[in-house]
């Protein structure tokens, strides 16, 4: 039979690679379109060549045909410029700039709005009013500070092809004619051919069809560079750079683009695309023919078969927002800890609803994060305590932090109080979480659900007659484990332990060492630990830990003493001395711990069923 170290060593590759290749193979044939000549240096690219890239926004980069091949980048730089404009002008500056609107015509129409403000940034007017723009806030340094955040959304340092530049500048007469018609209105300032060197050195830089795929990464993935892990723009320049690729990147084909393909995008004449999907993904593809419009025949293709292979309009968006509660349950499904003491166990029984979960998962957005406080609209379900439980949240959008600030300071009626749970230190919305105390946000926080839970079932004891209190000696009748002895055979077995005072702070036992001796908690309060130091439970008198020796079986967790405790201890070798005379006895214990398992192994099995439910 052969195993997977005996098969041929099987070129992995995922779907969306394949259907890459795929696509890159359908559309090599295509040779539609002419590769641009307007500016004479271009004409001299490969009419053939043709890639596609696909960067993800958790930085992985998906490559077909001829990624590598650099080319200048064009009027794709315009997106980048624009978004370079708005965060270093801020938006009322570009916005009396530079409109909004698609202007229905070709990326080089001389034409400007009634205002004598260019239609938008992506056509050529606006893209030299915006060069302007940085020109007037950077002075002799705007063409490196433009060519340096390319390469920041690139994530390398870019070069310029100065064979394109020179044609272009030497051919670029119509764009010297709208920048004397934009000077003449205002719309931007100094030496004309000064500035148009910046511009045409833009143009001029050199990309390959793998950079535009991460530069739409970076669009896609909110302004960080998912492989460098740079904020490359700001949120909002990117929602507003998208917005205007929306609906002018593919010029007087931007309608049909929106329309058929439904993802954001930037073309260049120099062959490339540049697209970006929200939350999703960055394409770049590269192919020297272009349409009448001036965008890559193949490059068009190729975008318009992976949206629709694919579903990745922006318009058609599935996401169900009802999946961010992963549960909704009393605590009684999951209780805090096993073994609390019969006085405490009757007033947490008694009380069913007093302390609700609910465990979020993924996202809370907006919509996910309404859902949320929809369903705590109904009186009859506010309860006491009210746990979040965001172990399984990822992201709390602006929104959704929105949306749970208002819940938590006005929605809930005063007498419930909110408690979050699951945010340990590497919970990636821990300091969102953490900020809200300091907005005044009444709010209870803790690492595990566990130490939540135990934590509202302790004030629900506490409230309703019941109390621990741990300064006051139990005796060890009170005692789980020892169920059942009589007076007689506890005497006898407390003969056999010693009673020792732990310090506050002091770890008792410790996972990595065997287990030899069970301790049975007196005084004080002592906690379960993990090897991270979370808390996994609270001890109180009347219970026992260390009870696994009794079986020989290892530790899992540390134990340290909160207080200073007072606890008996007991060697397995006095322990089986007592099997010896109190064989009953100490079968009992045994039997008893075999329940304390038990309800140990319920409790787990109940929060597994409840979570994957
Ligand atoms: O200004 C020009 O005409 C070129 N440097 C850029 C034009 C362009 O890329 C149009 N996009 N398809």
């Amino acid at each position: 039979m052969p195993t997977a170290s005996t098969l041929p060593a099987a070129p992995l590759e995922t779907p969306l690679l394949r259907f890459l290749k795929d696509t890159h193979a359908a559309f090599a044939p295509v040779d539609d379109g002419e590769v641009a000549s307007y500016i004479p240096e271009l004409g001299k690219a490969d009419p053939d060549h043709f890639g596609i890239a696909v960067a993800t926004t958790d930085g992985h980069v998906y490559e077909t045909g001829d990624t590598g091949i650099p080319f200048t980048i064009q009027s794709i730089s315009k997106a980048i410029v624009y978004a370079l404009a708005l965060d270093m002008l801020g938006s009322e500056r570009v916005e009396a700039a530079i409109g909004v609107e698609p202007s229905g015509e070709a990326f080089n129409s001389i034409r400007l709005r009634a205002d004598n403000r260019p239609f938008n940034a992506m056509v050529n007017t606006g893209a030299i009013a915006c060069c302007g723009l940085i020109a007037e806030a950077a002075g002799d340094d705007a063409f490196e500070l433009i060519r340096s955040t390319l390469g920041r959304f690139a994530g390398r340092t870019l070069e310029v092809d100065e064979a394109v530049f020179t044609s272009e500048r030497t051919t670029g007469d119509r764009n010297r004619a709208i920048a004397y018609l934009l000077r003449t209105y205002g719309g931007i300032r100094g030496d004309v051919d000064h500035l148009l060197d910046v511009y045409f050195r833009q143009c001029s830089v050199l990309v390959t069809a793998r950079d535009l795929a991460l530069m739409g990464a970076c669009f896609a993935n909110h302004g960080a560079n998912p492989v460098t892990g740079v904020q490359v723009a700001s949120t909002y320049a990117v929602a507003r750079t998208l917005a205007v690729m929306s609906s002018s990147g593919m010029y007087d084909f931007a309608g049909e683009w929106i329309y058929r393909v439904g993802v954001p995008a930037k073309s260049g004449v120099g062959g490339g695309i540049l697209a970006a999907l929200p939350s999703h993904l960055g394409l770049g593809t590269f192919s020297p023919r272009l349409d009448m419009h001036g965008n890559s025949v193949r490059g068009i293709r190729t975008c318009e078969a992976l949206s629709e292979a694919f579903d990745l309009h922006m318009l058609s968006r599935r996401d169900d927002v009802r999946t961010c509660v992963l549960a909704d349950y009393d605590f009684h499904t999951v209780p805090s800890k096993p073994g609390r003491q019969p006085h405490e166990q009757r007033i947490l029984e008694a009380r069913s609803g007093s302390i609700r979960v609910l465990e979020l998962a993924g996202k809370l957005s907006f919509a996910s994060m309404d859902y949320v406080t929809r369903r705590l609209m109904d009186p009859a379900g506010v309860p006491e305590f009210l746990i979040l439980n965001l172990h399984r949240v990822s992201t709390i959008t602006d929104a959704g932090m929105r949306l749970l600030t208002g819940m938590l300071k006005t929605q809930l009626p005063p007498a419930t109080t909110a408690v979050v749970a699951g945010v340990e230190g590497g919970s990636p919305v821990a300091p969102q979480v953490n900020a809200l105390r300091a907005q005044g946000v009444r709010v209870r926080i803790f690492p595990t659900y566990d130490a939540a839970v135990e934590w509202a079932e302790d004030q629900v004891v506490y409230r309703h007659g019941g109390f621990s209190q741990i300064g006051i000696e139990a005796d060890l009748g009170r005692q789980a484990l020892l169920a059942g002895l009589s007076p007689q055979e506890l005497a006898d077995l407390s003969r056999l332990g010693t009673r020792v005072v732990f310090a506050a702070g002091t770890r008792i036992l410790s996972a990595s060492e065997p287990s030899a001796r069970v301790y049975f908690l007196l005084r004080g309060m002592v906690s379960a630990r993990s090897a991270a130091n979370v808390r996994l439970s609270t001890l109180i008198p009347g219970m026992s830990f260390g009870e696994l020796a009794l079986i020989d079986e290892p530790r899992s967790t540390d134990v340290w003493a909160d207080t200073e405790a007072v606890c008996l201890e007991l060697g397995m070798e006095p322990f089986r001395a007592f099997q010896e005379t109190h064989a009953r006895a100490a079968d009992r214990i045994i039997r008893n711990l075999a329940v304390l398992l038990a309800g140990r192994i319920r409790m787990a099995t109940a929060r597994i069923e409840m979570l994957t439910g």
